[in-house]
C-alpha cells in the first residue's frame, strides 16, 4: 500500500514549539517511526508552509491513502477542502492534539466534510491510526 503523509503550516515546528501539546519530538523523528510502523508499505511525507503547495500536492497524488494534518489550514482553508474533493484519493484528517478540548476556533474545521475521517488527540500516533485505516 502506498500512503502519502502531508503536514502542513507549522508542522516542521515540531519538536521545538508547544512542547507541551505537540511533544518534544521533531517531524523527522515522527516520520521516521510512523516510516518504521508501516515497513511493508511505501510511505511518502511532505511538509510545507504554503497552501499552495499543499493543493499542487493533492491534485498529483498517486497513493492508496493520503493522512493530512493541515495544521491551522484546517480551520479555514477552503482551497485545501476544494483540493480534497477534487481527487479520487481517500483522505483522512489528522490533528496531534485533540483540537475539540483546545480554543474554540479549533473547533471548527473546513476539511472534515470532504475527508473519509477524522483521528484527533493521539499524538503521533494520529498518523499510525489514520494509516492503519486504510487497512481495515
Ligand atoms: C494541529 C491542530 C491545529 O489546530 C494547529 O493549528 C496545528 C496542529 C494538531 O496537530 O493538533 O498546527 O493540526
Amino acid at each position: 500500500m502506498k500512503l502519502l503523509f502531508i503536514n502542513g503550516v507549522n508542522l516542521n515546528m515540531t519538536g521545538i514549539r508547544e512542547k507541551g501539546v505537540y511533544g518534544v519530538q521533531t517531524l523527522d523523528e515522527i516520520n521516521a517511526e510512523i516510516a518504521a510502523h508501516f515497513k511493508d508499505d511505501e510511505c511518502e511525507f511532505y511538509q510545507s508552509n504554503s497552501e499552495g503547495d499543499i493543493c499542487s500536492k493533492l491534485h498529483s497524488a498517486e497513493c492508496d491513502g493520503i493522512i493530512l494534518n493541515a495544521g491551522a489550514f484546517t480551520h479555514y482553508s477552503y482551497a485545501i477542502r476544494d483540493a480534497i474533493a477534487a481527487i479520487s484519493v481517500p483522505v483522512i484528517e489528522v490533528h496531534m492534539s485533540n483540537v475539540h478540548a483546545r480554543e474554540e476556533f479549533r473547533h471548527t474545521s473546513v476539511i472534515s466534510a470532504v475527508c473519509k475521517g477524522v483521528v484527533a488527540g493521539f499524538g503521533k500516533n494520529s498518523y499510525i491510526l489514520a494509516g492503519e485505516s486504510f487497512k481495515l
